[in-house]
């Protein structure tokens, strides 16, 4: 039997990206076999604002991602993102079905039941249910309970929403096209699958996708995810304000920033002129110092970004618990000062986080405006039953399972095997 193929579709705010890939042959990596990305269209930071719009974007990607691939997606885990996501930690209790024996997998499911069964808003709906720590009686860090004797089994977990509208809409348009969705991941986690180590999430991380018109966070505290979400700002607004500070068009102002990332390294002087004459604008504009744009116009910007990101920090609680400081990744995370001007305003280590763990044509995909798309895939992975996950390896599922909108499915696949 071939391992099944893993399908994804990050609908970022700036671009739609399908990916498809596959097991090796020893399980060991996941290999891409296609990928496309196109430019978004009828999404606004996250949102989808026309859906037929969105629908013909989400074909035309499917449908190129399929042509390279040579297979068929009627399958894919889809990513939500943007300002409409919110989270909350939530604690669950339940009594050991049997005290005499061992902790079961069904009193786990009880206790992240307890822990979701929750009342919020009905504009809202329910996206991930992450258990974070276990506590049997009274005694708290337990990673997986299971086979564990006690009367008392409590979880911790986190919470994350979305807007019902807004997954309504993302799953009509994937109705539409004949795709069945295998989950909705938060882009901001996919991102942190990809992207962070196990130690950092260890010690305590900011995870910050910077997309095009939104900027998602995650915080991990001891391992877990501890808060997420996400900012209505993004790197569209640096090319905003180098449309308006240098008097050219939205489309000259973004060819102006990725042409300065490519050029930055080359720049001896803060006075010296970047020449910009082989990008041929529409505007007459051939040149202007790297001081005037970097410091003059984007640095401010980048400065009220960190800001934000600041606040959403303090919001969260976790301040004080994230020494391994901010991975930074998404398209924006490539800006030139990016790195320094946040060390600058936070005070924290940051380093740009670059998607691993896969193989294939990855040649285009590993990097940071694909964080989303890859950490997909991966969290995708270990949310599939494959052929070689049976009973055997049970704890090792469990411990992997996240519990996420799958939750029903999980559960009755872990009821065939309860006797
Ligand atoms: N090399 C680069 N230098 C600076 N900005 C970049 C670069 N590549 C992409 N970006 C910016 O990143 C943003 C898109 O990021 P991306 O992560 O693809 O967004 P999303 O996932 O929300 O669709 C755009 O605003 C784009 O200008
Ligand atoms: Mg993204």
């Amino acid at each position: 039997m071939t391992s099944p193929l893993l399908c994804a579709i990050d609908i970022g705010s700036s671009k739609i990206a399908t990916i498809c890939a596959v097991e090796s042959k020893d399980g060991d990596e996941l290999q891409v076999i296609g990928y496309n990305l196109i430019p978004s269209k009828g999404v606004r930071k996250g949102l989808i604002v026309d859906i037929d719009e969105a629908t013909i974007v989400l074909e035309e990607s499917i449908e190129k991602a399929e042509r390279m691939s040579g297979h068929k997606i009627n399958h894919a885990f889809v990513s939500v993102g943007g300002p409409h996501i919110s989270s909350f930690n939530s604690h669950g209790i339940v009594a050991v079905a049997n005290p005499q024996g061992e902790i079961n997998e069904d009193d786990v499911m009880r206790a992240i039941e307890a822990a979701r069964a929750i009342s919020i808003s009905n504009t809202r709906e329910i996206i991930e249910v992450l258990p974070r720590d276990y506590i049997v009686d009274g005694q708290p860090g337990i990673k997986n309970p299971v086979g564990m004797s006690g009367v008392r089994l409590e979880v911790d977990t986190h919470i994350i929403t979305a807007s019902q509208t807004n997954i309504k809409n993302i799953n009509r348009s994937l109705n539409d096209l004949g795709i069945e969705n295998h989950g909705f991941i938060f882009s901001g986690l996919a991102s942190a699958e990809a992207v962070l180590t196990e130690t950092e999430k260890e010690l305590g991380v900011v995870l910050v996708d910077i997309g095009g018109g939104k900027t998602d966070l995650c915080i991990y505290v001891e391992g877990s995810l501890a808060f997420s979400g996400s900012l209505a700002v993004g790197a569209k607004n640096i090319t905003n304000d180098i449309a308006v500070g240098l008097r050219i068009s939205l489309d000259s102002a973004e060819k102006v920033k990725l042409f300065l990332t490519k050029e930055a390294g080359k720049i001896k002087k803060k006075s010296e002129e970047i020449n910009f004459s082989q990008l041929n604008l529409a505007e007459n504009l051939s040149s202007i110092s790297y001081k005037t744009l970097v410091e003059g116009i984007m640095s401010p910007r980048l400065e009220e970004i960190y800001k934000l990101i600041f606040e959403e920090i303090e919001k969260s609680g976790f301040g004080h618990n994230v020494p391994s400081g901010l991975v930074i990744t998404g398209g924006g995370a490539q800006t030139v000062g990016m790195v320094d001007i946040g060390k600058k305003v936070l005070g924290l280590p940051i380093r740009i986080g670059v998607p691993e763990n896969i193989t294939g044509l990855t040649d285009e995909i590993l990097s940071p405006p694909f964080a989303s798309t890859v950490g997909l895939i991966l969290y995708g992975k270990k949310n599939t039953i494959t052929e070689k996950s049976n009973f055997k390896n049970f704890n090792r599922i469990l411990k992997d399972f996240s519990f996420d909108s799958s939750f029903s499915k999980v559960k009755n696949f872990f009821k065939q095997f309860i006797p």
